[in-house]
C-alpha cells in the first residue's frame, strides 16, 4: 500500500516523475479521477491546502468529502484516538466508500497510526514534521521557473520545521543547493544535520547550515521563509518571535542573494514579522505561482496514489512512515 506522508526516501526519478505527471495532467485535462473520492480531515486551519486539493480533485474528474476531525480523531490537540471505535474500524469503514484520505493534524504519529491500518492512501496535508504537498508546490515552482535540469542554490531563513524539512528533502534528492541560517534554539538537531548532509552526498547536491543569514545569502538564487510561529504553537509566540529577531526577509537581505534572486513563501505570510510587504510584493516574489502550483502539484500526487499506484522498484518509498 502506497502513502504520501514525507520525502523521505523518495528516489529523484520517482519525484521527478511526480511532478512530470503534474503538469501533463494540468495541460491535458485528463480526467483519471472519475468518480473517485477522498474524504479531508483537517486538524487545523487551511486555505490553500484545503482549496488548491479540492480543485485538483475536482478537475481530475473526482470528489472531496470534509469529515469532520472528531468524527475521525478526537478533538483537541496533540491527538489521541477517540474512544468512539478504533482507527482500524474507522478506517476500514472509510475505504468503503472512499479512495483516499488527505489529513492535516497535529502529531505526524496520528498519520503512521491511521496509514499502518489503511488500505486505501493516507495523505499527509501537514503536521509539525512535515509539508510534503507544499514541497511539491515548491520543487514545481523552482522547476518552471529555473528549468527542469538546473540545479539552484536556495536559502531558507527562519525556523527548522515542517515545511523546510520536506522542501530540503525534496531539494537535496534533486541535488540542489540548500542553505539555511536560523537561530540556534531553532535550528536543526545535529542528527538531522547528518541526514541533509547525507542526501546532499548522495545526489550530488550541498547542504548548509548556520545562524548567520549574511554567511549562506551571497549566491542564493532563491530566498524562502516560512512563518516564525506554526499552528499549535501560538503558547510559545512570544518566545519564538524573540528568538528570531534579526532574520526578517527585507530588502536589504534579499540584496546579500544574487541580483535576480526570488523571493518564496509557503504562506500564510506575517508581513512585517518574517517578511516585509516590500519583499511580499515584489516583482521577484514567486508566492502566488507556488499557490497556484499547490494545485497542479497535488493532481501529480493523487493521480499516481489512487488511479496509478507506484509500480517502480522502490514500490515502498512513498509508503515512509
Ligand atoms: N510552518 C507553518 C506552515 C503553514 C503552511 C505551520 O505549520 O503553521
Amino acid at each position: 500500500m502506497n502513502h504520501f506522508l514525507s520525502l523521505t526516501g523518495l528516489l529523484p526519478d520517482e519525484l521527478n516523475n511526480l511532478l512530470d505527471s503534474a503538469t501533463e495532467l494540468q495541460q491535458s485535462g485528463e480526467q483519471v479521477l472519475f468518480n473517485k473520492h477522498v474524504l479531508f480531515v483537517f486538524e487545523k486551519p487551511s486555505l490553500r491546502t484545503v482549496l488548491g486539493t479540492e480543485v485538483a480533485v475536482n478537475q481530475l474528474g473526482g470528489h472531496v468529502i470534509h469529515a469532520k476531525p472528531e468524527i475521525m480523531l478526537s478533538p483537541g490537540k496533540n491527538v489521541e484516538y477517540s474512544s468512539r471505535e478504533s482507527v482500524k474500524d474507522t478506517i476500514r469503514n472509510v475505504s468503503q466508500w472512499c479512495d483516499s484520505i488527505f489529513a492535516r493534524v497535529y502529531s505526524h504519529k496520528t498519520l503512521t497510526e491511521m496509514a499502518t491500518v489503511s488500505p486505501i492512501p493516507v495523505v499527509n496535508a501537514l503536521c509539525e514534521t512535515y509539508h510534503p504537498m507544499q514541497a511539491m508546490a515548491d520543487l514545481l515552482t523552482i522547476r518552471e521557473y529555473f528549468g527542469t535540469d538546473e540545479k539552484i542554490a536556495l536559502t531558507f531563513i527562519g525556523d527548522a520545521n515542517n515545511v523546510a524539512r520536506s522542501l530540503f528533502e525534496g531539494l537535496l534528492t534533486l541535488g540542489h543547493d540548500v542553505r539555511f541560517a536560523g537561530p540556534d534554539s531553532c535550528s536543526w538537531k545535529p542528527e538531522e544535520i547528518l541526514y541533509f548532509e547525507k542526501l546532499a552526498l548522495s545526489y550530488g547536491g550541498q547542504f548548509t547550515c548556520s545562524s548567520r543569514p549574511e554567511e549562506v545569502l551571497p549566491g542564493a538564487q532563491v530566498v524562502y521563509t516560512d512563518t516564525f510561529v506554526s499552528m499549535g504553537e501560538e503558547h510559545l509566540a512570544a518566545e519564538k518571535l524573540g528568538f528570531f529577531h534579526g532574520y526578517q526577509v527585507d530588502a536589504a537581505m534579499m540584496a546579500q542573494a544574487e541580483p535576480e534572486a526570488v523571493f518564496m513563501h509557503c504562506q500564510p505570510a506575517h508581513r512585517g514579522v518574517e517578511v516585509t510587504s516590500e519583499v511580499l510584493d515584489a516583482p521577484c516574489s514567486l508566492v502566488m505561482k507556488q499557490a497556484f502550483n499547490r494545485m497542479v502539484s497535488a493532481k501529480g500526487v493523487f493521480a499516481r496514489l489512487i488511479a496509478d499506484p507506484w509500480k517502480s522498484q522502490a514500490e515502498n518509498q512513498l509508503a515512509t512512515l
